[in-house]
């Protein structure tokens, strides 16, 4: 069942919106369900938390918080469909540009109150009798997520700090000297003209379109970073035409909106109109031209660091911060928020303040981009963005923002997945290894072993922090091997994405979406991979090994030295042993998984040259070119023991 209802429609006492009761005051609306004891909620996307969602407080507001915790409210990105597994069974989406909260078993036990900025609403309620049918059903609804190419499947080092040529030609000599495969590399802010997006530092890049094609030639792609604000400087064509056009924001009050980010005082595109999202998305084509196929956008919640309102100097506490980890002040959300009611965008024709539609700013913009960059190019490309909001799952993928190299901060991206997955986000991953902080070897080890299961795996950093590529600690036959899995494990991990994508699924569940014993259902630290893979990775310090729970006989597999060592395991609880520089994990029983031979590059994959591995007869393989726009059901074929 779907049931649509707008709010509006809806008297306060009506008791017409099934399961919830309502109430509606002057400033808000409030909805009330009762939860029973063993009820579960999934979903909420990218926020933090279990995966249950009860017992926390959670804020949609997109806010750029490096440094968030446990009880962190808000994050960089607005996903408002939740499921409630028990007594009842229905999933709902919150479908609301502004500010939303969920308190869900928090400040009362056993009751979740939601509460809207305002009753500019629409309330989607699914019901089916189990959660991944409820999933479907939603994915459905909001349409086929973006599709990457094969190569955004690679492993990406990015750091912020590469600052010329020369130091991303060393990244690249680093992986090739320690047989590290490697498909992408991204530029970030500093390959700019002090950091204007759509220009080149041609000092640090003096023929960038040579250096991009030379990079390409070996198999690598280049991926730079475009920001939301575009700096004030008269005689930039970026800023000259926007202020031509009045393509940027207004203040509340009239001029328009100056805020200061990265390049200094910046105006900010409207991507609310659309011309604006023409006028951007052209922009891409510059850069399509000297060769890109793959950009990452950035700052778009948007990220204020202070403003002529605010005058904090918010962002550089956060930044001191990373050097001192004394340092508690954060003022950055504090003054971007406040700043939110300083400007308006406009909708349709109608100027309203920023705030009320706040969350959609950053999917607008990945749709500018995306929109853009269709237009431009004729094949897959790499899109991926900071902020979100549902709806941008159909324009780029996301990775979840900047976390630090913390124990936490790898459990809180497990939890993450499957939120992202059921909300659309099915191309997402984590700064592996944590931006902020410095990481050690065990960590990024660690982390590097989940996200060998994420469409997006990038290693990220920030400037200042103690450099983080696979080959910078030593003993890299760890790393060999985990990177290495990545790229065996390929043609599983394309061919499942693409089926969920195609298919209206979600590519990493709960396990409770698929085993719905009391176990499978409260399980925390176990997760789904497509169709056929549990993981169950080591998420603690010191850690080398761990109870993991089979809800049926599975296959075990081991991968060390690189290569593939398998044992079957009988239904039930088992302590198993992960040494650091081993990947373990499980396939269903029945079931089979692809792996191709090793790889360097996904130039070097051959999706049509796999084995099966499980104790199943057969798998159905999604191929194709890699970066063909038609990606279709049609091309799937069945492997069996004898084809394959
Ligand atoms: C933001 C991004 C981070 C990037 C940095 C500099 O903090 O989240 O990924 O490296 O800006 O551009």
């Amino acid at each position: 069942m779907k049931t649509f209802s707008t709010v509006r429609d809806i008297e306060p006492s009506a008791d017409s919106l099934p399961f919830f009761t309502q109430r509606r005051t002057q400033k808000h609306l409030y909805f009330h369900y009762k939860l029973e004891k063993d009820d579960i909620i999934y979903g909420l996307g990218e926020n933090m938390g279990n995966i249950n969602k009860r017992g926390k407080t959670y804020v949609s507001y997109n806010t750029d918080n490096p440094r968030h915790r446990e009880n962190t409210p808000s994050l960089y990105s607005a996903h408002n469909f939740l499921i409630v597994d028990g007594h009842d069974h229905f999933g709902v989406f919150f479908d609301t540009p502004s500010k939303i909260t969920f308190d869900i078993d928090n400040t009362t036990d056993d009751e979740m109150f939601v509460r809207t900025a305002n009753d500019n609403l629409d309330i989607y309620i699914i019901t089916a009798s189990d959660s991944n049918s409820i999933a479907r059903e939603f994915l459905s609804l909001i349409g086929r997520p973006f599709m990457p190419p094969l190569w955004a499947f690679g492993f990406g080092q990015s750091r912020w700090g590469y600052q010329n040529e020369a130091d991303l030609l060393a990244v690249m000599e680093g992986h090739k000297l320690n047989k590290l495969p490697l498909d992408w590399l991204c530029m970030d802010i500093d390959y700019m003209d002090h950091f204007k997006d759509f220009t080149v530092n041609k000092l640090r890049f003096p023929l960038l379109s040579r250096f991009v094609e030379k990079t390409r030639e070996k198999g690598i792609h280049l991926v730079p970073i475009i920001d939301a604000g575009i700096k004030i400087e008269k005689g930039y064509d970026v800023y000259d035409e926007g202020i031509e056009n009045d393509y940027f924001c207004h203040n509340k009050d009239g001029g328009i909106f100056k805020a200061e980010v990265w390049p200094g005082m910046t105006h900010f595109p409207d991507f609310f109109k659309p011309e604006v999202r023409k006028w951007f998305g052209d922009k891409y084509e510059s850069l399509i031209k000297l060769g890109f196929e793959g950009f990452w956008n950035d700052m778009n919640e948007p990220s204020i660091f202070s403003s002529e309102y605010s005058r904090y100097q918010g962002r550089l506490d956060v930044i001191k911060s990373y050097l001192n980890p004394h340092h508690k002040e954060d003022k950055a959300e504090e003054a971007a928020h406040f700043d939110y009611h300083n400007f308006k965008n406009s909708v349709e024709g109608r100027e309203v303040v920023h705030h009320l539609v706040h969350n959609l700013y950053g999917g607008y913009m990945t749709m500018a981009s995306s929109q853009g960059i269709e237009r431009h190019y004729d094949k897959r490309f790499l899109l991926f963005s900071r902020a979100s909001c549902i709806g941008a799952h159909r324009y780029g993928g996301i990775w979840t923002g900047d976390n630090e190299s913390r124990w936490d901060h790898l459990r809180t991206e497990f939890h993450q997945l499957p939120g992202l997955n059921m909300c659309g986000f099915l191309f997402s991953g984590a700064d592996t290894g944590g931006f902020g902080g410095n990481c050690t070897r065990e960590l990024l080890l660690r982390w590097l072993a989940l996200s060998v299961f994420t469409p997006l795996m990038r290693n990220h950093s920030a400037r200042h922090t103690r450099k983080q590529e696979c080959y910078r600690f030593g003993h890299t036959k760890a790393f060999r091997n985990v990177l290495g899995l990545r790229y065996r494990l390929l043609p599983y991990i394309y061919s499942e994405f693409m089926k969920a994508a195609l298919s209206g699924d979600m590519y990493i569940k709960p396990l409770a979406f698929v085993f719905s014993d009391e176990k499978g259902r409260n399980c925390e630290d176990q997760l789904m991979v497509g169709e056929s893979i549990m993981i169950a990775p080591i998420m603690e310090k010191r850690q080398t090994q761990r109870k993991v729970y089979l809800p049926e006989q599975m296959t075990m597999v081991t991968y060390r030295n690189q290569q593939f060592s398998t044992e079957i395991m009988e239904k039930g609880e088992h302590t198993i042993i992960i040494p650091e520089d081993e990947v373990v994990f499980f396939i269903r029983h029945d079931h089979c998984i692809i792996i191709g031979k090793p790889a360097m590059n996904t130039s070097e994959v051959d999706l049509d040259d796999v084995e099966l591995l499980g104790d199943g007869k057969e798998y159905r393989q999604y191929l194709d070119d890699g970066y063909t726009k038609n990606a279709s059901m049609d091309n799937t074929r069945l492997c069996s023991r004898t084809t394959a």
